[in-house]
């Protein structure tokens, strides 16, 4: 679980995309054979990904549970239809394609939210369409349990993030974002809480296909990729 308030939405904005576009790519190819057609994206942030499909011709649905993040997308990617959707309960529209990058899914509370909401995702889907989703795997935990913490400095804002492992399948983020306001900087703090699974079982539950990538990106040590079966 976490927030994703103004102060942290802004940095990610700014400074976390990498993730983003590293998986652009991979994603529109496997989206190619639909050659064009509607995607519904489940945790669009700031819309670093809906960028990339909208560029690409696709009509795009970007949802997401934060309303700071919802903003930004609005802002950089007006051309999308974006949306406020909360994962595992809120109905989705359907979509030939069904995308989701950035460990959205293990936002969820456990296995079960994660597998719940792969199958509304995979119900959402129109039959011939695609879907692709990242998830962390229990190895996730083990590839970051001795990670550093990181500082990092933008025009106006500095954050540094530390995290850890409190358990196998819980995997902790706490963001602390300096923002400078006039002649003072405000702090937040934000901890986000990862739930981590045997990816391969949920894959075995919902019947998707299981790789280490969407296209020939590398992912994160720990990060799959799903994808519906062709
Ligand atoms: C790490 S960010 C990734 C954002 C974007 N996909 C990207 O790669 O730039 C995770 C996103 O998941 C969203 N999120 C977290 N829990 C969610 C939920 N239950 N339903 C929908 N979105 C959620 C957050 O608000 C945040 O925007």
């Amino acid at each position: 679980m976490g927030s994703y308030r103004a102060d942290l939405a802004r940095v990610y904005r700014e400074a976390l995309g990498f993730h983003a576009v590293n998986c652009a790519p991979g994603i529109l190819a496997l989206l190619a054979p639909l050659r064009g057609g509607t995607v519904l994206e489940l945790g669009c942030g700031t819309g670093l990904l809906t960028r990339h499909l909208v560029d690409a011709g696709y009509r795009v649905i970007a949802t997401d549970a934060s309303e700071d993040m919802l903003e930004h997308a609005r802002a950089h990617v007006p051309e999308a239809d974006v949306r406020p959707l909360r994962l595992p309960d809120d109905p989705l529209p359907r979509a030939d394609a069904v995308v989701s990058i950035g460990n959205v899914l293990n936002y969820l509370t456990d296995a079960d939210a994660v597998v719940a909401a792969l199958e509304a995702a995979s119900r959402a889907v129109r039959p011939g369409g695609i879907l692709a989703v990242d998830l962390c795997d229990l190895a996730w935990g083990e590839a970051h349990r001795n990670a550093s913490a990181k500082a990092r400095l933008g025009d106006g804002w500095a954050m540094i993030t530390r995290f850890a492992v409190p358990r196998a399948d819980r995997f902790l983020f706490d963001f602390t974002i300096f923002t400078e306001c006039g002649d003072f900087w405000r702090r937040d703090d934000e901890r986000h809480e990862l739930v981590l699974v045997d990816a391969a079982e949920v894959a075995a539950r919902t019947g998707l296909a299981i790789g280490r990538a969407f296209g020939t990106e590398t992912l994160p040590a720990g990060m799959v990729a799903l994808t519906n079966p062709a």
